[in-house]
């Protein structure tokens, strides 16, 4: 049976196991070692959204893995001229191994997944982000040597990111607090199941509308654009709403001393996040962004039988 990483939930059992395995391919990698057991395996990448990390982090993982990754844009498939999702995923599992999917709409990753006979990846849709958070935990990992224990402070919107994060923060055992304003928390579903898994854990799953209450004594401080992809139209509103949530170094002095920042990368400089943040000695975003190379062939590597 094929297996798809569409919510991170899919694979609640196996993070911690990738994470390692990332962290040990990332060595590898390291160390000039050549590990190419997808010889002869190829990636279709479906993007209808923009992307420098998971692109080109997904194309150089299948590279460095001995396949080949095909980058599909829908303006230049059928699928830009009416072809339906689900004609598109039985058509590609003829071809290829895997397919790496960024979506406007949850509604056709679900599609994609339920015609596709191969495995479906989630390269960010309206609902979830699965892959930069096995690259962020990794991160957290190297950093901290350990979950449990930490608190993870979320400041900004509650979109897909911060769904994802939500999850595997429960699902690794750490607490998580979110500050966002009103009405932008994180989805209500994943929010119960996140709050369930934490129960599991003993840990917690914390809402605020006080950024200040959620970085006291934070080990790490993670926040994401205001305004994603799909949601330019609320813009303007967005950045009022919002300005009281920025990361500035005001806000991160209430965090412990050796908080890392985190932010899965476009920033906005001088919105979410200001220079003095993001350029600081605590700030780890780049690490961040290399890690999806390592997570990206850890997650191949768990669903590409080879
Ligand atoms: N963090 C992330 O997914 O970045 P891209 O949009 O550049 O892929
Ligand atoms: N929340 C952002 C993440 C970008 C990587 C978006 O969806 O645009």
């Amino acid at each position: 049976m094929k297996k798809d990483l569409i919510s991170i939930l899919d694979i609640r059992d196996e993070l911690e196991e990738i994470i390692d395995l990332a962290i040990e391919l990332k060595k590898k990698q390291k160390i000039g070692e050549v590990f190419e057991p997808l010889k002869n395996r190829s990636m279709g990448m479906i993007f209808e959204k923009p992307s420098t990390r998971t692109r080109v982090s997904f194309e150089v993982a299948m590279t460095q893995l001995g396949g080949h990754a095909l980058y599909l844009s829908p303006r230049d498939m059928q699928l830009g001229r009416g072809e339906t999702i689900a004609d598109t995923a039985k058509v590609l599992s003829r071809y290829v191994d895997i397919i790496i999917y960024r979506a406007y709409k949850h509604e056709m990753m679900l599609e994609l997944a339920k015609n596709a006979t191969i495995p479906v990846v989630n390269a960010l849709d309206d609902m979830e982000h699965p892959c930069q958070i096995v690259a962020d935990l990794m991160t957290i990992k190297e950093k901290k040597g350990k979950f449990k224990g930490l608190k993870l402070a979320y400041v900004g919107d509650g979109n897909n990111v911060a769904n994802s994060l939500m999850l595997g923060a429960a699902i690794v055992g750490m607490d998580f607090y979110i500050a966002c304003p009103e009405g932008y928390e994180p989805n209500a579903e994943l929010l119960e199941e996140a709050k369930k898994i934490a129960k599991e854990k003993e840990t917690k799953i914390v809402i605020t509308y006080d950024p200040k209450e959620a970085v006291k004594d934070a080990d790490v401080i993670y926040t994401d654009v205001w305004v994603s992809m799909g949601d330019e139209a609320e813009k303007e509103k967005r950045m009022k709403v919002f300005a009281p949530y920025q990361v500035n170094e005001e806000l991160v002095k209430l965090a412990k001393g050796d908080y890392i920042f985190m932010h899965c990368l476009p920033a906005h400089r001088g919105y979410e996040v200001t220079d003095g943040v993001i350029d600081s000695r605590n700030s780890v975003v780049f690490d961040e962004a290399e890690n999806r190379l390592h997570a990206q062939k850890a997650i191949i590597l768990k669903l590409v039988k080879h």
